[in-house]
């Protein structure tokens, strides 16, 4: 079964043809970063506006590259939920007229269950329950996962989600956008102990969520210290080594507990904040932990993803109406359980 997967949750307009779930015939991933950079962040005006005039070339190229005619489409997904309210309509109406068109079936589907399906599409035998370490720019959850569409929130973010404060320190250090990936790369040649930012303290209740605002506020207050020093020149290497060891110390503290709590030693990441080096290479030392990582070009936003989840319903006899809508916040669906 060949499923067209559309993501346009935010600034990448994605198209790509997976094969039962697994088997990637086509990715493509037409990023509006350089439109975005500019302002530092997503415009989400400019958002929609560009998924409206990519959406019909990135899905013809996903089906060249595939090498696949429209008719051998058996059913079309694409992102319902979270995002940009505009840029997810983009996506999700015309995946609902192509299914129209065609007669073939449609699924809605949700951006941060995709993002922890991305895994299936590399390895096989990843076995439920797991722990879900869900990292993106909008969301920071730890989750027991039980099956594809059945996951339980243990911890989320308090405020700002981890992608989101990557962002943030990165664009009042004018370092560029997005962030995440200008830091990893600047903190690779800086010393993470030359700042020591606080660890939030978080109530004995909270013991797998994380917290951002307060580091980032710290960040953010070392850099008008900078600014009033006229004499000593700062390292942006060294401040970005500096948070994002804080930054994956704090996620890891969550994980870590989630891990101890329920005894489930296998781990799933997905999102962005995936793609961190530091955080790939920190988790890789616990040799107790089985922990799986998409590839780096898995870990951000595409089409893939939603394409591979979709067909996790279709097996179970499951589509969507054309009825769905969008929406920009989580949804809850029935089974997704919440512990909290
Ligand atoms: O999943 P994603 O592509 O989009 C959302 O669903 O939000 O995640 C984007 C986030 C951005 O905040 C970006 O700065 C962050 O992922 N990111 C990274 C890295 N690459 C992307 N954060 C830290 N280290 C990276 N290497
Ligand atoms: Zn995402």
């Amino acid at each position: 079964m060949k499923v067209l997967g559309i993501e346009s949750s935010c600034d990448e307009c994605a198209a790509a043809i997976v094969e039962d779930g697994k088997k990637i015939l086509s990715n493509v991933v037409a990023t509006q970063i350089p439109f975005h950079a500019e302002y530092q962040g997503v415009v989400p005006e400019i958002a929609s506006r560009m998924h409206t005039e990519w959406i019909n070339r990135v899905v013809d190229e996903a089906l060249l590259k595939a090498a696949v005619k429209i008719e051998d489409i058996d059913a079309v997904a694409a992102t319902a939920h979270p995002g940009l309210l505009g840029s997810l309509l983009v996506g999700l109406n015309f995946a609902k007229a192509f299914a129209w068109a065609r007669a073939i079936p449609f699924i809605a589907i949700d951006h941060m269950l995709a993002h922890l399906y991305a895994a299936n599409l590399e390895y096989d035998n990843i076995e439920y329950p797991f722990l879900g370490l869900l990292v993106s720019g909008g969301h920071t959850i730890i989750c027991r996962a039980d099956n594809f569409d059945d996951i339980a929130v243990l911890g989320t973010s308090i405020d700002d989600a981890i992608g989101e404060a990557f962002d943030k320190v990165a664009k009042h250090y004018c370092l560029g956008y997005p962030g995440g990936e200008i830091i990893d790369k600047l903190a690779k040649k800086g010393n993470a102990s030359a700042f020591n930012f606080p660890m939030p303290k978080l109530k004995s209740d909270h013991r797998y969520d994380v917290s951002y605002s307060g580091l980032k506020t710290a960040a953010i207050n070392q850099l008008d210290k900078f600014r009033n020093d006229t004499i000593n020149e700062y390292s942006e290497e060294d401040i970005a080594a500096s948070f994002q060891k804080s930054a994956v110390d704090i996620l890891l503290r969550g994980l870590f507990n989630a891990i101890e709590d329920s005894g489930i030693k296998t781990v799933v990441a997905g999102g962005g904040v995936a793609a961190n080096s530091y955080l790939r290479a920190v988790i890789s030392e616990r040799k107790d932990l089985r922990v799986i990582f998409p590839s780096l070009s898995l870990c951000g936003d595409n089409g893939a993803m939603i394409a591979g989840l979709a067909y996790c319903y279709l097996k179970r006899g499951e589509h969507t109406p054309l009825t769905a809508t969008a929406s920009a916040r989580v949804k809850s669906y029935r089974n997704i359980r919440s512990t909290k």
